[in-house]
């Protein structure tokens, strides 16, 4: 029977009859033949710039780009006026950032952030707070690392007026809770942006059911080319701010001293957009919902599952976050007693194993949990239990090969 990995080439097997064991998905996924297939269609018969020429090559690329807004609107439950295409996640939270943040942040107010965020749901905010004379505070996890109801009370004050948060950590692998942030936040009139660059390739996200205010996800996370990414905003709040890049296809009308802009979301795309990326974006969202989110989710529980058992079973690798695998999506971070987690990666890279090794782009949380990098194992749709099989022989290997001892 065919399974998802055969439709990947850069995992099919190489001449020496070894195959990538690739488990570093949560920095980047591979991308299938249907998402390969559907870029160079594009760009072999339909590329032109969209919104600018009146013939019919023009006109292809357009319905192109706005076909692609309308599949990954749909796949956040969003209408396609409220769906921005960005190069990524961290250009989605930039925008956010900087254009309602530096619009309606004052003195006084405070921006809520969980310890565990990505860098790019946290310096975009140190800069804003420093401009805008807003103060930045943090959520902590307990020690299980979930965030608990009791820390969202402490920190969501009258004072609060943006709660970031990513919806699943890079780090810890595990969901947030969405619906209790948002209670919270929205009682007080704060707005709560939901980093999704880890879990929409992981499980449904349906923006409106959150009713979170901004979403921000990476196409390169989900199957789809890197340089496009998403940012959902409710209209009300995309339509009070101010635009965050100039340019080409963001305007209404300009004139020598002043400019009307486009309405959204096109006011928040200026110049030539990534129309080749958004083609690869909806045919890997396509890709997915043929799948099925219960067979991918069944999949991806049961290897994280796997995963966790042969690692309980090392006495000398430790976990970060909740042991189990409930509440965990696509990623396991981890370090082996006394090794650098570049040693480690590097020892299982010989075995053709690719995991992550370095601080993961979250350095407070880091700090918070008191080390200075790990190891990480992300899973995707393709991964199969072999690969977890040739992950945790990888680890069992480590500390003799470093002369440890097993
Ligand atoms: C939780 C989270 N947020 C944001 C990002 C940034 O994504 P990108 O580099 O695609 O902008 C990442 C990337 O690893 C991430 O894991």
């Amino acid at each position: 029977m065919r399974k998802p990995i055969d439709d990947f080439p850069i995992l099919a097997p190489q001449a020496d009859g070894r195959r990538l064991i690739y488990l570093d998905n949560g920095a980047t996924t591979q991308k299938p033949a249907q998402v390969l297939d559907a870029v160079e269609r594009y760009y072999r018969s339909e590329n032109a710039n969209p919104h600018r020429g009146v013939y019919q090559l023009a006109m292809l690329a357009t319905d192109a780009h706005e076909n692609a807004r309308h599949t990954v609107a749909q796949f956040l439950g969003a209408p396609d006026e409220e769906l921005i295409f960005t190069q990524n996640t961290s250009e989605a939270l930039n925008l956010v950032a900087y254009s309602y943040g530096r619009a309606f942040l004052k003195p006084g107010d405070e921006v809520l952030l969980y310890v565990a965020e990505h860098h790019s749901n946290l310096v975009p905010w140190q800069w804003v707070a420093k401009t805008t004379g807003a103060t930045l505070k943090y959520l902590y996890p307990d020690e299980n690392g979930r965030l608990t109801p009791e820390e969202l009370d402490r920190k969501i004050t009258p004072n609060t007026k943006i709660v970031g948060v990513a919806h699943v950590s890079n780090v810890l692998g595990l969901e947030v809770p969405v619906a209790e942030i948002v209670r919270r936040a929205h009682a007080v009139g704060a707005v709560v942006v939901l980093d999704c660059a880890q879990s929409v390739a992981h499980m449904p996200v349906d923006v409106k059911a959150l009713d979170v205010d901004f979403a921000a996800m990476s196409g390169h996370k989900i199957y789809a080319p890197m340089g496009v990414g998403a940012l959902y905003g409710k209209k009300e709040l995309l339509e009070k701010m101010p635009p965050f890049l100039a340019g080409g296809d963001m305007i209404a009308a300009v004139h020598e001293q002043r400019t009307t802009y486009a309405e959204v979301p096109w006011k928040f795309e200026a110049g030539t957009r990534n129309v080749g990326g958004e083609v690869g974006l909806a045919a890997a969202i396509e890709y997915v919902q043929q799948l099925g989110w219960d067979t991918i989710m069944r999949q991806e529980e049961a290897l994280i599952a796997q995963a966790l058992d042969g690692m309980a079973k090392l006495p000398y690798v430790r976990v970060y976050g909740a042991a189990s695998a409930a509440g965990r999506h696509g990623v396991i971070s981890f370090n082996i007693e006394d090794v650098h987690p570049h040693d480690v990666a590097t020892i299982l890279d010989n075995d053709n194993v690719c995991i992550r090794a370095g601080h993961h782009c979250a350095q407070p949380l880091m700090e918070y949990l008191g080390i200075g990098s790990c190891c990480r194992a992300s899973f995707a749709l393709y991964n199969t239990a072999e690969d977890v099989e040739a992950l945790l022989r990888g680890l069992g290997r480590v500390r003799e090969v470093m002369g440890l001892g097993s």
